[in-house]
C-alpha cells in the first residue's frame, strides 16, 4: 500500500516567480523569505516521494467566473503552465500521477463528494511555484503530481470542515492504493491577505500564528469559522488557507500523530503574510 509521508504548506505570491527568475533570493528584501525553505529541500531529499497530492486554488488561468467547480481534481498525464498576466516566467509541464488521479476520482465520487474530473488541466502559480521552492534546482520536479483544485475565489465557498472532510477522504484514498509509493501531500496559498477593496493589504498576524499553532495537534481548529468568519480574519484571499486544510486533513487520515519539521513567518511578501510549515507523519 502506499504511504503519505507528510505534508506541506507554503504561500505562492506570484512576485516569488519573479524573484526566482531575477536572481534576487539574497536581497534584504527577499533573504527572510527564501531562507526559511532549504531545511525543507534536505527534508525532501532525505524523504524522496515519489507523487505529490496538491490542493490549491485556481486564479481564472484554468477555470473562471463563469465556471467554477467547488472541488476539481486533475486526470492528466501532464500539467502545463501558460501565461497567467503576472509576467512570471512559464514553467515546465508537470507530470501527472494518472493512476493515484483514477484512484482519488473513484474514491472520492464513493465518498459522496461531487468533484470535478479534468483530464486536461492548466495550473497556474497556486500550483507551479510551490515546486520551484521545494526543488530549486530542477527544472521539472523528480515527481509525479495529482492536482487538487479547490474554489477560494468565487462565494459560495466550500466550508472549511468540508474541506477538512475533503482532506481526510483524500488521504484514506492514498493509504488504500494498492502501490508502493512515498506520497507527500501539498496546500499551498494565504496566509492573510487581501488584495483588493477598503481592506487593500489587510493582515492578520495574530490570527495566523494561531492557525500555524493549530496546525500540528489540533487540525480541526479552523473548522470552527464559516467562510465570512475566515475572510474577516484572514482577508478575501487568505481564505487560501483552506488548501492548508485540506492537506492537514490528508495526514490525519494517515492515521498516527504528525510532528513539525519546519516552519517559518514572514511579513510581508508583496501584499501577503508569507507562511511555510513542512509536518512529517510519525
Ligand atoms: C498575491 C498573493 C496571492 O496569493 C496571489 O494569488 C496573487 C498575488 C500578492 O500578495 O501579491
Ligand atoms: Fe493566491
Amino acid at each position: 500500500m502506499a504511504s503519505i509521508i507528510g505534508g506541506l504548506a507554503t504561500s505562492h505570491v506570484p512576485a516569488i516567480g519573479g524573484a526566482i527568475h531575477k536572481g534576487r533570493q539574497a536581497e534584504p528584501y527577499w533573504k527572510p523569505f527564501f531562507d526559511a525553505y532549504p531545511p525543507v529541500q534536505r527534508w525532501l531529499g532525505e524523504q524522496r516521494p515519489d507523487v505529490v497530492v496538491v490542493f490549491y486554488n485556481d486564479h481564472g488561468l484554468n477555470f473562471f467566473l463563469d465556471k467554477m467547480p467547488t472541488f476539481a481534481v486533475g486526470a492528466a498525464p501532464r500539467y502545463c503552465n501558460a501565461d497567467e498576466g503576472w509576467g512570471i516566467p512559464t514553467t515546465a509541464p508537470l507530470a501527472g500521477c494518472e493512476d493515484l488521479s483514477w484512484h482519488l476520482v473513484e474514491s472520492l465520487v464513493a465518498d459522496e463528494f461531487d468533484i470535478v474530473t479534468c483530464q486536461e488541466m492548466l495550473v497556474d502559480h497556486a500550483c507551479t511555484l510551490p515546486f520551484r521552492l521545494f526543488w530549486p534546482q530542477d527544472e521539472a520536479p523528480p515527481v509525479q503530481i495529482v492536482p487538487i483544485a479547490i474554489n477560494t475565489v468565487l462565494f459560495p465557498l466550500p466550508t472549511a470542515r468540508r474541506v477538512y472532510k475533503l482532506g481526510l477522504s483524500v488521504g484514506r484514498a492514498i493509504t488504500r492504493w494498492a502501490d508502493p509509493r512515498r506520497v507527500l501531500v501539498m496546500g499551498t496559498g494565504g496566509l492573510s491577505h487581501q488584495l483588493e477593496g477598503e481592506r487593500a493589504g489587510f493582515i492578520n498576524k495574530r490570527f495566523d500564528l494561531a492557525f500555524l499553532d493549530s496546525m500540528e495537534r489540533n487540525p480541526e481548529w479552523a473548522t470552527q469559522f464559516s467562510d465570512r468568519e475566515l475572510v474577516a480574519q484572514a482577508g478575501t484571499q487568505g481564505v487560501e488557507l483552506l488548501n492548508w486544510l485540506a492537506m492537514r486533513g490528508a495526514l490525519s487520515a494517515a492515521g498516527s500523530s504528525v510532528t513539525t519539521v519546519h516552519r517559518n513567518y514572514h511579513i510581508p511578501i508583496s501584499n501577503t503574510a508569507a507562511g511555510l510549515l513542512a509536518l512529517q507523519v510519525a
